[in-house]
């Protein structure tokens, strides 16, 4: 495969393998830069059921931040077309209170595109990022409990995370909170000393 070749995200119309990701919608992955703030942030704004007002200037303000800053531990990617149209969004930072968790930040794929593999195709490149960082042990995602029937706990659930806990009314009174979260490496024998 050549290397321009290697980030193409497959979506070709008729019967896509979801898990070959390398041929179909004519997208690229590629990291995030100032050019696509415009096309990143009107993402999430089409994105009614999962973010709000607050969460769209919460959002700008992070991908602001992220320019200004270049920090190594936080990283987004989009997806965008030929004509640089922003079809997904996806970035991960680093847990202020235990560096060795990351977590997801600002994930979304166009409601034109979803469930044909490209929101899958993001998490998996943050996924081979942060395998490769020998501290990352553990990547977390705090959403919006909707229910066992959420499509978003099947997305999780799918690509390996488990629902792991909660908190009631977090985002606002009887909006709770739910964390989603995967291993990235496997856990270590913990011998406890009171027994
Ligand atoms: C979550 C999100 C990024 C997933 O991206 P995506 O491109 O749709 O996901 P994929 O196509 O890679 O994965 C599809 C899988 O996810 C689940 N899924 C996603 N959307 C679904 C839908 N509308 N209906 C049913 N299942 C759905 C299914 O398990 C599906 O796999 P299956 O068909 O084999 O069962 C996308 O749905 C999205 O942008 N949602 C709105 C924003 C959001 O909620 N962001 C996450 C905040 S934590």
């Amino acid at each position: 495969m050549k290397e321009s070749e290697k980030n193409l995200i497959n979506t070709e119309g008729e019967r896509i393998e979801k898990e070959n990701k390398t041929e179909l919608l004519g997208l690229e992955l590629t990291d995030f830069e100032e050019k696509y703030l415009t096309g990143s942030l009107d993402l999430i704004k089409q994105q009614e059921e999962a973010f709000d007002e607050n969460d769209i200037r919460e959002a700008k303000e992070d991908l602001e931040r992220c320019l200004r800053n270049h920090e190594r531990d936080i990283h987004y990617f989009v997806a965008k077309d030929k004509a640089d149209q922003i079809k997904g969004l996806a970035g991960y930072g680093r847990e202020e209170l235990s560096p060795e968790v990351y977590y997801l930040a600002w994930f979304a794929v166009d409601k034109e595109l979803q469930n044909q593999g490209l929101g899958g195709a993001l998490l998996k490149k943050i996924e081979e990022e942060l395998k490769e960082k020998s501290q990352a042990r553990q990547i977390i995602v705090r959403a919006w409990d909707k229910g066992p029937d959420d499509p978003l706990e099947r997305f999780y659930k799918k690509f390996g995370f488990e629902k792991t806990g909660g908190i009631p009314d977090y985002w606002g009174d009887g909006y709770d909170l739910i964390f989603f979260t995967k291993r990235l490496k496997p856990k270590k024998e913990v011998k406890n000393e009171n027994h």
